[in-house]
Parts: structure tokens; C-alpha cells; sequence
């Protein structure tokens, strides 16, 4: 079972306001999961999150978890712009394959550089010029496992740089006059379980160690990056960030101390921890149809939430209108002229009525920031159900001049 974080009464109240599809973040869940991650990581003085703004590229959003001591994590100019005009001053810059124009304005704005590949060292020092603190992206190779677990497979990535790229890359970095460095390493996404950060930060920690004997260059931060899960599926057990925080506690411990590398910083760019679970995408049946299956028609589709389409990806659904109706086996669909368009194939659900409104579970990151518009099909509107039980409208749905406002020759108004 999959209990939604609003009641199908209150959520009554918010579809008579505000047309569905939308998606729903629930303020107070976001709220207590940045304190539990600030908490479970108290013990490492300068410890910070940096916000996957990725993940949900939404102001309202990004405000909450400012107000909760995060930074940002950004990837792209626009995602820095947005960054900056929201006031943070804590910003990393995790980009890849990235223009010279985007790591100027990365400059200007003081985030602090990650630099993807080894060759971007160069490319920065060129360009842009270097700054004072410069961080290296790692990719080990091989296969990221856990036990005998195959979690991902870094060789196959195209992100981050190899060991001796990494430690050439400092000898570098420390010839040319930079002052601060660190490291940052992304191994394998959407993992449940407590151990992928420790297993991790064991790498990482060791690589930080040899780095120093190797190069001189003491670290000042390791960033874990992204990567920790939630339990789409009901049957899974969520992860326990304070059980993860005191794992990498005690690796910090073993390895870093001894070391004299204590006053190393902890970084992570969360996304998918921090905010999927604290989002619900909003839809309401519009048809059945009955042909080799049954099928849910409902009025969200693909471009209001990608993840199902594009990696088959689990999300659970709950009928909030008739919960206790017959379970039948249906496949919920969009209305896209695309057949993988599909929320769920062949799954259990009570019936699901004309008028029915579904709650599509985990949608709060990388859910709405991955949509696009095929078949003409517009963005929807976010909603941010606030600590005080109301409703706010943080982004108004798109409207066909939106569509048409980047078009030269066509004036829809004629
Ligand atoms: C560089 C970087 N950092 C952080 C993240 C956030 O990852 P997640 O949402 O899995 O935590 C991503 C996701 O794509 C990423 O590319």
C-alpha cells in the first residue's frame, strides 16, 4: 500500500480550484526530508546538500528547500540563471559537454565548478579561466556493485573522468595556481538501499587519500552527488537516510581521519530522494475502452510524466474516487499518438469510473521537469499543497500561446 500525502476530500477541494492533469508537492514532506538529510549528516562540520535542479526546476520549490539550508546543484545556464535570480549563493555546477558561455556565467555567478572531463581543464583554463577552486568528476570504469549486486555499469557511462585522468587532472589543477579542490563521483541512480553511499563513500575517501600521497593536494569536499532512491513500488522498503548518514560516518571515520583528512566537507545532490515521493501527478479518467485489453483513458499522459514511457519505470497509481471499487487488470493510458503512452500495463487497480480521480504516485522529481509537448500537448500546472493545508498555484498550466509564442510567421490571433 502507497498512502497518498493528502486525503481524497482535501484533494476534492483542490480539483473543484484547479483543472486536472497537474502535479501536487506537499510542502511539509519536503520540509522534514531536508531536515532529516541536514540531520543525518550534522556530524560533518560544512556538510551541504546541493538540490538536483533537474529534479524539479521549480522556483516556489527551490525557495522551500533554500528555507531548509540546501544550495543548488545546476547542469545548464538557464537552471544557473534561475539559481542565481532566486538568491542562491551556494551553487555547484555539475555540467557535461558544456559551452564556454555556460562556465563563464558559472564564473561570474561564483558556483563552483565540477568539471565532467580532463579535458575540460584545458577548455576552462582557455576560456573561461580557472578559478580558485576547482572540482573533478570520477569515473572508476568497470561495474559499481554492492556484495554481488551489479548496481550500474560506469564504464558504459559517458560522465566523469579515470583514475589517472583524476590525478593527472590535480597535478595540473595545483601547476596552474588553484587553490581548492575536490571530487565528485555519480556510480549508480535510483538505488534502494542504505549501502550505495557508504560502498561510495569508501571509494571516494580512498581515492581522497591517495590523491594527497600522490599529488600533495588535500581535498576539501567529496561530493556523493545523486543516486539515492525511493520505493516506487509499494513492496520496497524505503531508503533510511539516517541509517545512510551514520554509514558514511563510519567510513569517515576509518579512513579519512587517520589520514588527517577530517576537515574534509560532505556534499550531495539529491533530487530523486529529496522530492519524488513528496509529489503526486493529479489526473482524472476520460474514457474506457475495451478492445484485447481494457484500457483507462485518462487526461495526464507521457508529456506530463516521461518516466514509464521512456524506461518502463514503475509508479504507483491510486483511484482516490473509489478506492474500495472491484480490482480489474487494465492498462492507464494518455492520449498521445504514441503506444508506449501508458501509466501502468496489465496492473490491479479498482475501477477506475469516467470522472474518477487518479493520484500517480513519486512524481516529485524528474517527473514534470522532463515533460515536452508532442502532439501539442501542453505543460501543466504545478500546485504546492502548503504546511497550512491550502492550495497554491506555483506554475499555471501552459496555454496554446505559449505553444505558438516562439513561432515567426503565425499569428494565431488573426
Ligand atoms: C550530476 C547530477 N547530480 C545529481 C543528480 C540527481 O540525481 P538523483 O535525482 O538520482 O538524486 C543527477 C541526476 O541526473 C545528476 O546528473
Amino acid at each position: 500500500m502507497k498512502v497518498p500525502f493528502i486525503s481524497a476530500s482535501e484533494l476534492e477541494t483542490i480539483t473543484a480550484q484547479f483543472p486536472t492533469p497537474f502535479h501536487l508537492y506537499d510542502e511539509k514532506g519536503i520540509r522534514e526530508k531536508a531536515r532529516a538529510l541536514n540531520k543525518a549528516f550534522a556530524w560533518n562540520k560544512g556538510f551541504k546538500e546541493y538540490f538536483a535542479v533537474k529534479a524539479t526546476p521549480t522556483p516556489a520549490i527551490l525557495k522551500i528547500l533554500q528555507e531548509e539550508n540546501c544550495g543548488v546543484d545546476c547542469a545548464t545556464e538557464v537552471e544557473l540563471l534561475m539559481s542565481r535570480k532566486l538568491g542562491f549563493t551556494d551553487i555547484m555546477f555539475s555540467s557535461n559537454n558544456t559551452p564556454a558561455r555556460e562556465y563563464a556565467y558559472a564564473r561570474e555567478i561564483g558556483a563552483t565548478i565540477n568539471l565532467d572531463a580532463y579535458e575540460m581543464i584545458a577548455f576552462l583554463k582557455e576560456t573561461a579561466g580557472l578559478p580558485e577552486t576547482v572540482s573533478l568528476r570520477y569515473n572508476p570504469g568497470g561495474v559499481f556493485a554492492l556484495g554481488t549486486e551489479i548496481m550500474d555499469n560506469p564504464e558504459e557511462s559517458k560522465f566523469g573522468m579515470t583514475h589517472d585522468q583524476l590525478i593527472q587532472g590535480f597535478k595540473d589543477l595545483e601547476a596552474y595556481g588553484v587553490k581548492e579542490f575536490g571530487i565528485h563521483s555519480f556510480l549508480a541512480s535510483n538505488t534502494v538501499t542504505n549501502d550505495y553511499y557508504p560502498e561510495l563513500a569508501r571509494q571516494l575517501f580512498t581515492l581522497a587519500v591517495e590523491i594527497k600521497e600522490k599529488t600533495g593536494v588535500e581535498l576539501s569536499f567529496i561530493n556523493l552527488s545523486g543516486g539515492i532512491g525511493v520505493n516506487y513500488r509499494p513492496e520496497e522498503v524505503a531508503n533510511d537516510i539516517a541509517i545512510i548518514g551514520k554509514g558514511v560516518h563510519e567510513v569517515f571515520d576509518e579512513v579519512l581521519i587517520p589520514a588527517g583528512l577530517g576537515h574534509i566537507k560532505i556534499f550531495t545532490e539529491l533530487g530523486r530522494f529529496m522530492l519524488a515521493p513528496h509529489g503526486l501527478l493529479v489526473t482524472k479518467v476520460l474514457h474506457r475502452k475495451k478492445t484485447y485489453r481494457d484500457y483507462v483513458g485518462v487526461d495526464a499522459s507521457a508529456v506530463n510524466l516521461l518516466r514509464p514511457a521512456m524506461y518502463g519505470s514503475y509508479h504507483h497509481i491510486t483511484n482516490m474516487t473509489n478506492p474500495n471499487g472491484k480490482i480489474e487488470v487494465v492498462d492507464v493510458v494518455g492520449s498521445l499518438c504514441e503506444n508506449n503512452d501508458k501509466f501502468a500495463k496489465q496492473r490491479g487497480l479498482p475501477e477506475a469510473r469516467v470522472g474518477d480521480t487518479l493520484v500517480i504516485h513519486d512524481t516529485g522529481a524528474h517527473g514534470f521537469s522532463m515533460g515536452y509537448q508532442y502532439n501539442a500537448r501542453l505543460r501543466s500546472a504545478e500546485i504546492l499543497y502548503q504546511e497550512n493545508g491550502t492550495a497554491r498555484l506555483i506554475r499555471r498550466a501552459e496555454r496554446p500561446d505559449d505553444y505558438f509564442a516562439t513561432l515567426y510567421g503565425f499569428d494565431f490571433e488573426k
